[in-house]
């Protein structure tokens, strides 16, 4: 990396130097909320996969890093068809994560570090190896356990042909035919993920009260609150009505469905916000949140889930989704603050996640609709668009998520050998989609060799391979170098907890600015991003505060000396710089 920072030296956050953001109930319209993945930030025990004990030893790295919350991904007991999106008992820790004290613990340490702790809740479907679907299994058609799920007779003579025409997110139909007690073909079973996950059907009393029990259980444990897994795909249209064509995966973000954001699952919210109230009057007062994993056609869609009375973000996808280009990011950002004023909720920006291709590698792609990219394109070119590209997200007013390794630039393992791969739409769509595992290779921590401090033992296995040249790219190597992704978004993190433009709001100034750029002003704050291939001259629009790349060139030289004058300003290509009036 050539690119450096205006500003390298950050203010030290430790607890007493604590932001009063953090204390406040509405702490969640500005916060920075990191997502880990349990199976891969950080393995105690040495067995190759991650774990909460390890996650527990990393809290002050995330406290110093700068972020509001951590997000975990689920690490409940599950059979692992998908990493654990595939809950047997959703009270219990799996043994591969920890117990039940390891939650507490963390949870515990987190708050002691001024940190609040969201878990993942996924109320969607369940794991067939849960007590309910099993025992629905063993008493046969007509049992009341059936109910709780989407059984049904096949259709054809002989039942022989799924119910309908729902095609599996993960490939396949979403149907799977199970063998009666009596060992005859029987009735089918509604999976809208893999065969291992069928669908709960909330039309059934028994299943929303387990729900409102399950919050509660994790609620009196302290957790500040959940990101709900398919919050859009609870209710299915009334007679699960065919849908007419195939490919529907390619209609998924894009068409209304009569299995997801159906109009019912807005009920089910406000029937769950009630639950954190209850919880509220603590030391921060109503502060526990929901956040929505809601992939809908448009962010209007979207603006729905976090009405008043509803949740309290919903992961911005359209924004996820838009490649690096001014034009389309500006369109972007101007719906979503236009969708979210009315209902008086934060915009939830997000990057990457543990479900889509990292952004360092989509960048250094040519831009697609598809969050599944397999090629590493130019890595260089990726890795400062993504520079770019989180400089812009954390200036723009509301909440942001960050995914674990961002922070460390790390790009997609594209060249996974399929034996590794344990994404189960890759094994069910024979390699042609399903490459999620490339997002989740462990961390690198520290050192030379392979597991790179993601375990305790250098050489010790991991669940999938890191690259070798990841060495480079570790925590320890990143550390006090000005020039770092590390450093640049701890440096990114620090400025945006001080500056009172930043954080929380719901509007931004657009300036003019030449064609590729993104150009506004937040109260004394303004941000510029040139997404374009060449540099831009601009007039001097303050005090630089921070760059994502090259130094910003005054007429008469470097603009990082600090003062802000008259005349003009040149932004390198791919780079967004901060610039501050006082
Ligand atoms: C969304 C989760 O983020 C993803 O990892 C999972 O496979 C599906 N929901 C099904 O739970």
């Amino acid at each position: 990396m050539t690119q450096h920072l205006v500003v390298p030296v950050r203010p030290a956050l430790s607890g007493e130097g604590e932001p009063d953001a953090r204390r406040r109930a509405d702490w969640w319209r500005e916060a920075v909320i990191y997502q880990v993945y349990p199976r891969s930030f950080a393995d105690a025990n040495g067995d190759g996969m991650g774990d909460l004990a390890g996650v527990r030893a990393r809290l002050p790295y995330l406290r110093d890093l700068g972020v509001d919350a951590v997000w975990l991904s689920p690490f409940y007991a599950s059979p692992q068809a998908d990493a654990g999106y595939d809950v047997s008992d959703y009270r219990r820790v799996d043994p591969m994560f920890g117990e039940l004290a390891d939650a507490a613990g963390l949870i515990e340490d987190a708050h002691a570090l001024g940190l609040r702790v969201i878990f993942d809740i996924v109320p969607n479907h369940c794991s067939d190896q849960h007590e309910w679907f099993q025992q629905a299994l063993r008493e046969g058609p007509g049992s009341a356990l059936r109910r709780r799920f989407h059984f049904r007779p096949g259709k054809g003579e002989n039942g022989e042909l799924p119910p309908n025409d729902w095609e599996s997110i993960f490939g396949g139909p979403a149907w799977t035919r199970v063998t009666e007690p009596d060992g005859t073909p029987g009735e089918w079973y509604l999976h809208l993920f893999a065969p291992e996950q069928p669908d709960f059907d909330w039309d059934h009393p028994a299943v929303a009260d387990e729900f409102r029990s399950i919050l509660r259980f994790w609620l009196d444990l302290g957790v500040d609150g959940f990101r709900i897994d398919v919050a859009h795909g609870l209710v299915k249209a009334p007679g699960l009505p065919d849908l007419g064509v195939h490919d529907q995966l390619k209609l998924l973000g894009h068409d209304a469905m009569p299995f997801f954001d159906q109009d019912g699952v807005h009920e089910i919210y406000r029937s769950w916000r009630p639950i954190l109230a209850e919880y509220s009057g603590g030391e921060y007062g109503d502060d526990r949140i929901f956040v929505a994993e809601a992939w809908t056609p448009t962010v209007a869609r979207t603006a729905e889930y976090v009405r008043e009375d509803e949740l309290h973000q919903a992961f911005n996808f359209q924004y996820l989704a838009t490649p690096w280009e001014a034009e389309a990011l500006r369109e972007v950002v101007d719906l979503t603050l236009d969708a979210m004023r009315p209902v008086g909720a934060p915009a939830t920006w997000v990057l990457s996640n543990h479900d889509v291709t990292r952004h360092a590698t989509r960048f250094a792609n040519e831009p697609s609709t598809s969050t599944q990219i397999r090629t590493p394109g130019d890595r260089e070119l990726g890795l400062r668009r993504a520079r770019a590209a989180t400089l812009l997200m954390l200036a723009l007013p509301g909440s942001a998520y960050l995914y674990q390794g961002e922070e460390l630039g790390l790009p997609d393992v594209t060249d996974l050998p399929d034996e590794v791969r344990q994404d189960p739409s890759f094994h069910r769509q024979n390699g042609q989609d399903g490459y999620r595992d490339g997002c989740r290779v462990p961390l690198p921590w520290s050192g030379t060799a392979a597991p790179f401090g993601f375990g305790p033992a250098e050489g010790g296995p991991s669940w999938l391979p890191q690259p070798p040249g990841w060495a480079e790219l570790s925590v320890e190597m990143q550390t006090g170098d000005p020039t770092s992704t590390l450093e640049l978004y701890r440096s990114a993190l620090a400025i945006r907890a001080e500056h009172p433009a930043l954080g929380a709001g719901d509007g931004v100034d657009w300036l003019d600015a030449p064609e590729g750029v993104l150009a506004f002003r937040r109260g004394a704050f303004t941000c510029v991003a040139n997404t374009g291939s060449a540099p831009v001259r601009l007039p001097v629009p303050g005090r630089p505060l921070l760059t994502s790349g090259a130094e910003p060139v005054l007429d008469g030289g470097t603009a990082g000396s600090g003062t802000a004058g008259s005349g003009t300003v040149e932004v390198a290509a791919d780079t967004t710089v901060w610039w501050t009036d006082r």
